[in-house]
């Protein structure tokens, strides 16, 4: 399928200040746009002025929800240069939440295509400071107009871009985490593997009263016996136990984060001893008060890594490693950010260039 690319013929003002990009707030010139109709498939692929759509009403995303997502990250290196970073895992899995989601699949190549033509053109808006990037989201929507709840016969994929900052407004400041006693984000058979907006919208209501609480996140428990320690709201979560790194094992009810993947393999290849196994909390709190749990951070694309300073569990709390950013989370962090920005050696062959064409 060929890609129409129609230029915008006024260019926005780009930010003058990138300290002051936040998250996903400003977005760039363009948008990548293809549609789908059952019985034609996929077509009208283009690049095009980012604008407003217009929906019907009573189409199926605004009733039941029918929509999926992906994050990733375009970097500026030293040299000019515009890099990605496993890109083509984010295209993947994308297609592995359509699926989940009785979704029509997008080819991942072709995404991956579309989504470096689209960076081609707005390259100017990857912001050159430190700790900035252009942040990619890949989304797809059920566009049918009919109000018979079952899968759609319609779809937009969309990519739109947005330079953008620290994920959390205080960048590497160790957070505050609250373990989620009651409310569940998903359970085996559910949708948690997928990135689907509904598992986001169902896990809003916990962390705004965690956030109310003075929390900055919660740590979800599976959904069964509220023991069994899940993920956050952004990112999958590690713990440091007697030297060993140690996550929750993939699922059913988890994110196979791409960064986590990545922290495994940069991990191995360090020689840490690794374990993805079921974690308690009790296990947590009981490591804790042994003096053998190190640290904890998160890993995601939006929050890179994040450490947690403090983790809260009904009328117990814990603080880990004084609530300062622990030698592990440095350390990956360090590595991650150096690969993704080109300034470390990219051994995994994990970046790819952005064509000027
Ligand atoms: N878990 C959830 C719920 C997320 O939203 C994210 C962010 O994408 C992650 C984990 C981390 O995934 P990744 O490292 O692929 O960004
Ligand atoms: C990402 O890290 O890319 C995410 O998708 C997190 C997002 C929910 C803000």
């Amino acid at each position: 399928m060929d890609i129409r690319i129609n230029k915008s013929k006024e260019l926005k003002k780009k930010p003058q200040d990138e300290s002051k990009l936040g998250f996903g707030k400003i977005f760039t010139d363009h948008m990548f746009v293809v549609e789908y109709d059952e019985g034609e498939g996929w077509h009208d692929a283009r690049i095009q002025p980012l604008e407003n759509f217009s929906l019907h009403p009573a189409s199926s995303v605004f009733h039941y929800g029918q929509e999926i997502f992906e994050g990733a990250k375009a970097y500026r290196r030293e040299d000019g240069e515009i890099q990605v970073f496993r890109l083509m895992d984010n295209c993947e899995r994308m297609v592995n939440s359509a699926i989940r989601s009785s979704m029509p699949a997008l080819d991942p190549e072709f995404q991956y295509e579309a989504i470096l033509k689209l960076i081609n053109l707005d390259r100017d808006w990857v912001p050159h400071s430190e700790g900035t990037s252009l942040y990619l989201r890949p989304t797809m929507i059920s566009s049918t107009p009919a109000l018979g709840a079952h899968s759609a016969h319609n779809f937009i994929y969309f990519v739109i871009c947005s330079p953008s900052g620290s994920y959390y407004p205080n960048g590497m400041k160790p957070i505050r985490i609250r373990i989620e006693p009651f409310y569940a984000r998903s359970v085996k058979g559910g949708m948690g593997r997928a990135k689907a907006g509904g598992n986001y919208a169902a896990s809003f209501k916990a962390t705004k009263e965690a956030q109310d609480a003075g929390f900055e996140q919660v740590l979800w428990l599976d959904g069964v016996y509220k023991k069994y320690v899940q993920e956050v709201g952004a990112m999958n979560i590690m713990f440091v136990i007697d030297g060993v790194i140690v996550t929750p094992e993939l699922g059913d009810t988890i994110l196979p984060g791409i960064t986590r993947a990545s922290v495994l393999q940069l991990a191995a290849d360090l020689g840490y001893e690794l374990e993805e196994r079921s974690i308690s909390v009790d296990e947590i709190f009981e490591a804790h008060a042994a003096g053998r749990l190190s640290e904890s951070f998160g890993t995601g694309t939006a929050a890179v890594i994040s450490p947690v300073g403090e983790y809260s569990y009904q009328d117990k709390s814990i603080v880990l490693n004084n609530n300062e950013i622990g030698p592990v989370a440095q350390r990956f962090y360090d590595l991650l950010i150096g690969i993704q920005f080109g300034t470390v050696e990219d051994r995994f062959g994990w970046t790819n260039v952005v064509p000027r064409s």
